[in-house]
């Protein structure tokens, strides 16, 4: 999900060298489950790391893994000064509902009102390996479900009315098919 407010761009060569490319829509990887990481190692470590670096060069509050083009359950939230990593997440309960604004950095530009949870407890993995339990509510808890439906491959238009969500597809296409 990308922020609204600005924020400092880092322009630190080694954060520019280890960004990875943001797949949009219709990039099949979005629409593809993604598979649990088994395996907790350096490779590991590294590519979160990565994934963190191209989030915050693209001015993200969320990434997730497929959107990368790795189909792996792996996902990252920062806002408001904390940072989270989400590894083969588990929704364990949500309550209430909240409407707001949502993007997506495989949609940019775009954006639109969708209805979620205000609050939900999830528990995860970090890049080490240990299990945590988060709980979090309003904008994070809406980040968390955002990140979390890509590891699914579901995507937040799909929480769209039909014509909605066809304006945007549409709209998506045509710009993947203009030449750069
Ligand atoms: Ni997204």
């Amino acid at each position: 999900m990308p922020k609204h407010e600005e924020r400092d761009r880092m322009d630190d060569e080694v954060l520019t060298q280890s960004v990875l490319q943001i797949r949009c829509f219709p990039d099949p990887v979005l629409k593809k489950p993604a598979e649990p990481v088994e395996c907790f190692d350096a490779e590991l470590l590294d590519f979160v790391e990565r994934m963190r670096a191209t989030m915050r060069m693209s001015d993200g509050v969320g990434l997730a893994a497929p959107q990368v083009g790795e189909s792996r359950r792996i996902a990252i939230v920062e806002y408001d000064g904390r940072s989270f990593v989400l590894i083969n997440p588990r929704l364990l309960e949500q309550r209430d509902e909240q409407t707001g604004e949502e993007g997506c950095l495989s949609f940019p530009g775009i954006y639109a009102e969708v209805r979620r949870p205000a609050w939900v407890r999830v528990e995860a993995r970090d890049e080490r390996g240990e299990l945590h339990i988060h709980e979090v509510e309003g904008f994070l808890a809406r980040a968390f479900l955002h990140e979390m439906d890509h590891l699914d491959g579901k995507l937040f238009i799909e929480y769209l009315s039909p014509l909605k969500r066809g304006m945007i597809r549409n709209k998506m296409r045509k710009r993947a098919a203009a030449p750069r």
